[in-house]
């Protein structure tokens, strides 16, 4: 099925593009599956307003979130979107064999274009990288049904603390994009419903610094933040000669939010 062309900004473009070649995502995103198994335990203890929501989710990537929604809402109908195509495909084609009503389309999470509204909006490891969160939780908040929800996870500031730490020791720049703290989402809740917030710290062992950093391109997350200068390349190279007998420790500082709108 050909998909409409969307508009994307600059930046989401790199960030699309960066996802489309990440044909290996769904093998090595182990951390990414796991925070979306989280996600869904959470789900499970939310009471949705009827048996046969109609869902939609932001950045589905290669769909591990997917199946479980699509599993734990069998009746649902089933909305599966991401900014980039290849990314769509893979997940099309992990859960082509899933009965129900599932449909797919490539959008923009921060602008979607959308016919209706929602019971339920989930999302896992995407929002970091929205050009304008509070922005975004505004408009999805207004897709979604009265007492609807909005669940998703996303990164906070103490994520990848380490290689800051790193950065900084070598006098290099911390090319990740900003992160909000737990306190700074909790203030960006939209006007119409409750919003609660929960963190986790996931801490994953790569065997260097540039393990770390070749991962983060084997699974589409390398692009640095908007206004990031880029380091020298040699000194970059210098600093990675560094080894690391325990192996690299890096942190993945989680957020959850969960919203729900006001019911009517
Ligand atoms: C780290 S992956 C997470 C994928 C999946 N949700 C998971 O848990 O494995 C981030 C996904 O968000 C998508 N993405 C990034 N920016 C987006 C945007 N503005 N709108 C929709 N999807 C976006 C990427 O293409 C990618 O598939």
């Amino acid at each position: 099925m050909r998909q409409p062309k969307i508009k994307k900004s600059p930046r989401s473009a790199t960030i699309a593009a960066a996802f489309d070649r990440a044909d290996a995502y769904h093998q090595a995103a182990e951390t990414q599956k796991e925070i979306a198994r989280r996600l869904d335990q959470r789900l499970a203890g939310l009471p949705l307003t009827v048996d046969a929501p109609n869902t939609l989710e932001i950045g589905c990537g290669t769909g591990f979130l997917s199946r479980k929604m699509v599993e734990r809402y069998p009746e649902g109908d089933h909305l599966l979107t991401d900014i980039a195509p290849a990314m769509l495909s893979r997940c099309r084609n992990n859960l082509d064999h899933l009965p129900g009503r599932i449909r797919y389309a490539v959008m923009n999470g921060e602008r979607p274009v959308l016919p209706r509204r929602y019971h339920l909006i989930i999302s896992s490891m995407a929002f970091q990288w929205f050009e304008n969160l509070p922005g975004a939780l505004q408009r999805l908040a207004e897709h979604l049904e009265p007492g609807g929800r909005l669940l998703f996870s996303t990164l906070g500031d103490g994520a990848f603390a380490e290689w800051r730490r790193f950065c900084t020791d070598h006098s290099l720049p911390f090319g990740r994009p900003d992160y909000p703290t737990r306190t700074e989402l909790k203030a960006l809740w939209p006007q119409d419903g409750k919003g609660v917030t929960e963190e986790e710290h996931l801490r994953i062992t790569q065997p260097s610094a540039l393990d770390f950093l070749r991962h983060l391109k084997q699974i589409g997350a390398h692009p640095s933040g908007p206004n990031h200068q880029p380091a020298e390349s040699g000194k970059l190279r210098a600093a990675l000669r560094h080894t690391h007998p325990e192996g690299f420790e890096v942190t993945y500082h989680v957020l959850y939010g969960m919203f729900q709108k006001s019911p009517a």
